[in-house]
């Protein structure tokens, strides 16, 4: 026996990457019972990613999304790397009849709730649309939960309700600041609100994670994030540059209060992200009521940092220029994740040249993103 768990570690550590052995131990010692999990939004960038770790976790996924934000080749890729399709169904959340159909066909014992408008400038072009898409969609979708007797989420929020952060590293307990946008307002408003079903009805159990800067993708380079446009955020910036569809990357203020004076980011690898999910169906288990996470590695790195370690990453320039700071934009934002390693047995375990290495990755194979 002894011999055996020798070879078998020799093995692991000579064929199998670091963060491979620590997650499928992780797995094996926290075995959850498998569950049959409802994902809003789940085309998307972190659901697609979420939906390939649930299933590899043992659990049952069904999809539901309107795809106005998202392809449906990224579910076809999802399937070939998990190796079976998964039921879709292209349903709006606010169509309360579409999503009772769902709710008829499945009997689901969670639903983790992406589905949602996300762009910070659009929102505040279009504050009645994203009020409505995100306020609304979970309205419906949580009238529809109960009234199925389904009392157990995991929702997307984001550390945008931190506002300016009054705490660096950021804890749970930070309190939470003033957004600037509409979209940052739905989170943070979100939040309230299902704070208040859960406390009006304690069957609910209600995990808020509070993602702090997903970029990276998997592995296979089959799926990734793929903004509409001109992206808004960092990483799609550096990536667009490098696959030469931007001249370069502007980088957003020189002048801020960190180490090199360009904004600081908490950023994590999106597989880490969606094995947080995975972890946080541990909450509900427990009967936690209400649970909040912030989901981020505890490193902040600055603009140029990022810049720097995908060109080490990936032997290809980032060509930038300074620019005015970004309205909006605050200095610094990591938090300390502490509480999501002691409560759910989760911590991020891919580093910043992994996602630099990831995200080109995906970006270099899917030029123009799902296209086929
Ligand atoms: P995404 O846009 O790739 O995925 C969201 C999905 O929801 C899309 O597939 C979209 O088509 C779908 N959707 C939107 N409105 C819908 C509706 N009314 N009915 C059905 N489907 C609908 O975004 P993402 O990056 O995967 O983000 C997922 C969630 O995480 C969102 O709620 C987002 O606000 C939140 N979040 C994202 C980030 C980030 O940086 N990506 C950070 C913090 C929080
Ligand atoms: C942004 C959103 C935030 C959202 C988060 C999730 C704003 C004001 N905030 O946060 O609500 O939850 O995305 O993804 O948009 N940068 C550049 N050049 C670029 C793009 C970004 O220098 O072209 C800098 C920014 O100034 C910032 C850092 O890169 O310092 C990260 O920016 P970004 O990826 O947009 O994320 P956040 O600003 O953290």
């Amino acid at each position: 026996m002894f011999c055996y768990w020798i070879k078998f570690i020799k093995f692991a550590i000579i064929y199998a990457p670091l963060e491979q052995v620590v997650w499928t131990t992780y797995k094996h010692y926290n075995k959850l019972t498998e569950m049959k999990i409802l994902l809003t939004g789940g085309a998307g960038f972190i659901g697609s990613h979420t939906l390939i770790e649930l299933t590899e976790a043992g659990h049952e996924a069904v999809v539901v999304d309107n795809l106005d934000n998202s392809s449906p080749i990224s579910l076809k890729r999802v399937a070939k790397i998990i190796g079976k399709e998964v039921p879709f169904y292209k349903v709006d959340i606010r169509d309360r009849e579409g999503l009772q159909k769902v709710f008829d066909e499945h009997k689901f014992d969670a639903c983790i709730h992406f589905a949602g408008l996300k762009a910070v400038g659009e929102s505040c072009a279009k504050p009645l649309e994203y009020y409505e898409n995100n306020m609304n969609g979970t309205f419906v979708l949580v009238d529809v939960m109960r009234k199925n007797g389904c009392k157990n989420m995991i929702f997307s929020s984001s550390a945008t309700v931190y506002g300016d952060p009054a705490i660096i590293p950021i804890t749970e307990e930070c309190p939470k600041g003033h957004c600037t946008n509409p979209y940052g307002q739905t989170k943070s408003m979100l939040e309230e609100v299902l704070m208040d079903v859960q406390k009006a009805d304690n069957e609910w159990n209600i995990v808020l994670l509070r993602y702090f800067n997903p970029i990276g993708a998997h592995k296979s380079g089959t799926i990734g994030e793929n903004p509409n446009g001109i992206p808004n955020n960092l990483m799609p910036y550096i990536t667009q540059t490098a696959v030469g569809k931007r001249a370069e990357l502007g980088v957003f203020g020189n002048d801020y209060d960190t180490h090199d004076g360009t904004g600081v980011r908490d950023y994590i690898h999106v597989v880490d992200l969606a094995r947080a999910h995975v972890a946080a169906l541990k909450a509900i288990v427990e009967n936690k009521g209400i649970a909040i996470y912030n989901i981020g590695t505890g490193h902040g790195y600055s603009v140029l940092d990022v810049v720097k370690a995908f060109e080490k990453a990936n032997g290809v320039p980032v060509p930038y220029a300074i620019k005015p700071r970004r309205p909006g934009d605050i200095a610094t934002c990591y938090c300390n994740p502490a509480k999501a390693e002691a409560e759910l047995g989760w911590k991020a375990q891919f580093g910043i040249e992994d996602m630099c290495r990831d995200s080109w990755n995906w970006q270099k194979n899917n030029p123009n993103g799902f296209e086929e």
